[in-house]
């Protein structure tokens, strides 16, 4: 299937409650700016923005029922915190019950939760855009968004790291994941790789 807006945009009209849809617009939006200001495809990122948190309102026990079935739990902390399923999920219903083909798309919509190394740029604007669209409002946000215009890679790196922390305050588990995340973007930026 040809990646198209209208078809992705309707997809999350079907299926998101009314708040989601706001937030969903907030990173296509956020998303497609971004993508031009730094030379990457709009029609991608606004695709993709349009539809990571498609299983995001799917019951829990149903996301990883599904995870399970499709054999996406590659974490032990996968189990233990499922919310961050629902990017792998949508991506999975997408390529193999929507037939979307577009293999850059489908990553950034699986990886927009967790991150992880050797992310594409494609991967680093929707997960950094998730986190900053306009919607989103806390101390030091528009910093983020500041750092996300000024240089993707190193922005993307900033949210990780705002992540990282806030999961460290409030006492919440990290993913390895979002570990090896960070790890990766900090070589790569110190290495220039
Ligand atoms: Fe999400
Ligand atoms: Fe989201």
């Amino acid at each position: 299937m040809i990646l198209q807006v209208d078809e992705m945009m309707n997809l999350a009209v079907r299926v998101l409650s009314e708040e989601r849809l706001i937030h969903t617009l907030g990173v296509a939006d956020w998303a497609d700016e971004l993508a031009r200001h730094h030379g990457l495809d709009p029609i991608k990122a606004r695709c993709a923005g349009l539809v990571h948190d498609l299983a995001k309102e799917m019951p829990i026990k149903d996301q990883l029922g599904l995870a399970r079935r499709w054999d996406l739990l590659c974490y032990t902390e996968d189990e233990q915190n499922p919310y961050v399923l629902h990017g792998p999920v949508a991506a999975y219903w997408l390529e193999h019950f929507y037939g979307l083909e577009d293999a850059d798309v489908l990553a950034a919509v699986a990886n927009h939760t967790l991150g992880r190394p050797e992310m594409s740029l494609l991967e680093m604007l929707i997960y950094s855009a998730d986190l900053t669209e306009s919607n989103r409002d806390f101390p030091k946000v528009d910093n983020l968004r500041q750092s996300l215009y000024d240089d993707l890679e190193k922005g993307t790196l900033d949210c990780v790291k705002h992540t990282l922390i806030y999961l460290k305050e409030g006492k919440r588990p990290i993913h390895p994941l979002t570990q090896l995340t960070y790890d990766d973007l900090q070589r790569r930026i110190n290495f220039g790789t």
